[in-house]
């Protein structure tokens, strides 16, 4: 007994210590601005807010980006943009003088454009700003090198691959299975960094390649759960639309040279499915109940059960596929679907697609990536009636792929243990299908 707690005794002291002293370089290194907005987040809970006695709450195995939240644009900036979760901290803050009942005597309230304070976007649960840390430091290794941006490859680079706190991102390959929706946020992301995004032909795949970091980001398009390519398929110049037949005629060909990253498989996968099925089923019924009663030939409808079954079972081998190509615990994300700008009834399908989507992630281990839900309705993003523009929505993704490549490379941050362990720390609490 004795020796048995003297040893845990023991332990313990020699956990903390090596604790202390990981937390010590940690922040010395890489967040001691952040450590610094803690304490000053500390006073300030400690003047101002209800529930004072504690540090703002460590967010452990919470996805944030998965909470409740608000997701600000800076008018001034979409570089500012930034998802921020309702936390205890914010439910629990003092009331504003302007919602105190009794009002003020001759109150008159109105509400001034104003953004959120400091203070909620420096607790450790709001997620990091991934997309400055990056430019940020590419900005840096570019700057020191005398290669044109065109010559630029990976080798330059080598030998500062590990500066800025961005080594875990060196040879990371993000891959993508969507639409043009996820293909224009590549598009933007690379063209952040400078880089040119390069397709062999429309709706087939597409390659981004950014040396100085060493990431890729491989698009594979997916249209949609069709088996074969029917006649009324409106797209006249896509040979093939089967995923099994892409698969063996373009996709496969990627996987050695682009695909398979410093672990012999993509770092993170984000697939989905959504706007070409809506298509699909939309042109399947008018092709065959044009000019009849049936319900079959509108856009304004529900998917009907067929075409639920139909699309699972599709999605479910899509699913079975990537984990038999990648192994089941390649961190595999659902990505929630985007509406139109203009969306009424005939968007009913698109959730239900979702839906459907967030099912068979969940049962085959994959999480979800909400970005999708969180720019919905907001129209005043989109380019176009059906893709979200370069700005807020895109840094968005960026940071929020970026998150999530972190947090399967392990980067453990000690102020969000034991989220950024890597993709099994958390991957339990997190494979649900996420509850919108
Ligand atoms: C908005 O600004 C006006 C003018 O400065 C001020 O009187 C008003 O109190 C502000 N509203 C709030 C909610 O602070
Ligand atoms: C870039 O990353 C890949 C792994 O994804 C690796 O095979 C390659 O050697 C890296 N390039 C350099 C120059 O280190
Ligand atoms: C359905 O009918 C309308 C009008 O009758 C026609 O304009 C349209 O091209 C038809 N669509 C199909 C898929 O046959
Ligand atoms: C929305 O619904 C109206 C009325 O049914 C229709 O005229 C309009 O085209 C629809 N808009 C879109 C974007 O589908």
């Amino acid at each position: 007994m004795v020796c048995r707690s003297r040893l845990s005794v023991v332990i313990f002291i020699a956990t903390s210590a090596v604790l202390l002293l990981f937390l010590f370089s940690f922040s010395e290194a890489v967040s001691s601005v952040s450590l610094d907005y803690a304490h000053k987040a500390h006073n300030y809970w400690d003047s101002n807010f209800k529930h004072s006695s504690s540090l703002p709450q460590i967010y452990n195995c919470e996805d944030p980006y998965r909470r409740p939240g608000y997701l600000h644009i800076d008018p001034s900036d979409y570089k500012n943009t930034r998802w921020v979760p309702y936390t205890p901290e914010f439910l629990d803050a003092e009331t504003p003088w302007y919602a105190e009942y009794p009002p003020p005597k001759n109150a008159d309230i109105f509400f001034n454009q104003t953004e959120p304070e400091w203070q909620f976007l420096e607790l450790p649960s709001t997620p990091k700003e991934w997309m400055k840390l990056a430019r940020a430091e590419h900005d840096r290794r570019t700057k020191s090198l005398e290669v044109e941006a065109k010559k630029q490859k990976a080798q330059d680079f080598l030998g500062v691959k590990d500066d800025g706190s961005m080594g875990w991102l060196w040879g990371r390959r993000l891959l993508i299975i969507g639409d043009s929706v996820d293909r224009y946020m590549m598009q933007f992301f690379c063209e952040e960094f400078g880089r040119q995004m390069s397709q062999p032909g429309p709706h087939t795949t597409a390659l981004c390649e950014i040396p100085s970091l060493n990431f890729t980001i491989i698009h594979w398009h997916f249209p949609g759960s069709f088996t074969y390519k029917p006649d009324w398929w409106w797209m006249k110049d896509m040979k093939e639309i089967a995923f099994e037949e892409r698969w063996n005629s373009m996709w496969a060909p990627m996987l050695d040279k682009h695909v398979r990253g410093k672990d012999g498989r993509p770092d993170l996968v984000l697939w989905q499915n959504g706007l070409w099925d809506q298509r699909a089923l939309w042109e399947a019924g008018e092709a065959h109940f044009n000019g009849s009663d049936n319900v079959m030939g509108t856009r304004e409808r529900q998917l009907v059960w067929d075409e639920v079954r139909f699309v699972a079972s599709r999605m479910q081998k899509l699913a079975e596929k990537l984990n038999g190509e990648f192994g089941a615990d390649v961190p595999a994300m659902f990505r929630a679907i985007t509406i139109h700008r203009d969306s009424n009834a005939t968007d009913a399908n698109i959730y239900e697609l979702d839906r459907i989507g967030r099912a068979v992630a969940e049962r085959n281990g994959h999480e979800v990536f909400e970005w999708g839900r969180l720019v919905t309705a907001m129209s005043m993003l989109y380019r176009d009636k059906t893709h979200t523009d370069k700005g807020p929505a895109s840094w968005l993704w960026g940071n929020m792929a970026l998150e999530y490549l972190a947090r399967g490379a392990g980067i453990r941050d000690p102020e969000r243990s034991p989220y950024f362990n890597g993709w099994g720390a958390c991957h339990k609490q997190l494979v649900h299908w996420g509850g919108r």
